[in-house]
């Protein structure tokens, strides 16, 4: 299931990260934002128990979150983006590490890096990278995360195509994905079509 959040904060933001004069730091300061913001969405409907307390002026029950925050699982590098925005509105999360590279040619991904909380079955997990472009990073990141023990797992990105979104959803069905924006298509290279260039590099300056 994709969702695009109808929020016209998140695609102000998505045109001034997609423009190629955004320089580094502020690409990385927006992507930090569209992550706080994507986030919120991303879990606005986890499960809510009453719990009782006293505000200074009378006692209430109010609703809260049921189970501990769910675990943020960055996919390196461009995750890492993402994820300052996450951990913003969600500080006390355990956050899990993926390296994965794409190589250039055959667009496969390879891991090198697997850092994941142990209590991922009590939690679930929000996997956050910004781009699903074939969809191979985003279905491995999420194999792995389930593996780990992690139920519930959603993905939340920033630009997504619909060959990505298509072969998340066929190796993944159970997994909501949520995005600020649809593209149009993949180019040759396995670049997003208008797409934002290359993710990583722009937030790391390492064009
Ligand atoms: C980018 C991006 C995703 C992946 C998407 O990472 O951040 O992880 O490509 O492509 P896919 O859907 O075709 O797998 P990249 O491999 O370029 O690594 P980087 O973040 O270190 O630059
Ligand atoms: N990875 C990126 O960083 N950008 C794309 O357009 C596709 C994959």
């Amino acid at each position: 299931m994709l969702r695009i959040p109808d929020n016209s904060l998140l695609r102000h933001k998505l045109a001034r990260l997609r423009d190629r004069r955004t320089d580094s730091a502020a690409f990385r300061r927006l992507l930090a934002e569209i992550g706080a913001i994507l986030t919120a969405e991303a879990l606005a409907d986890l499960p809510e128990a009453p719990v009782a307390f006293e505000t200074p002026v009378q006692p209430m029950r109010a609703p809260m979150l049921a189970s501990p925050e769910p675990c943020l699982v960055a996919v390196l590098r461009a995750g890492l983006g993402l994820l300052e925005g996450a951990r913003a509105i969600l500080p006390e999360a355990p956050v899990g590490h993926l390296g994965l590279v794409r190589d250039e040619h055959t667009l496969v991904a390879s891991e090198y890096v697997v850092r994941l909380p142990r209590d991922l079955a009590e939690r679930g997990a929000l996997v956050l990278d910004p781009m699903l472009a074939t969809g191979g990073s985003a279905a491995q990141a999420v194999a792995r995360v389930k593996a780990a023990g992690a139920t519930g797992v959603r993905f939340a990105c920033v630009v997504a195509a619909p060959e990505g979104v298509a072969r998340l959803r066929g190796e993944h069905p159970d997994v909501p994905v949520i995005a600020a924006a649809l593209d149009e298509r993949l180019d040759a290279r396995g670049y997003i079509v208008p797409g934002l260039g290359d993710a990583g590099d722009r937030c790391f300056g390492t064009e």
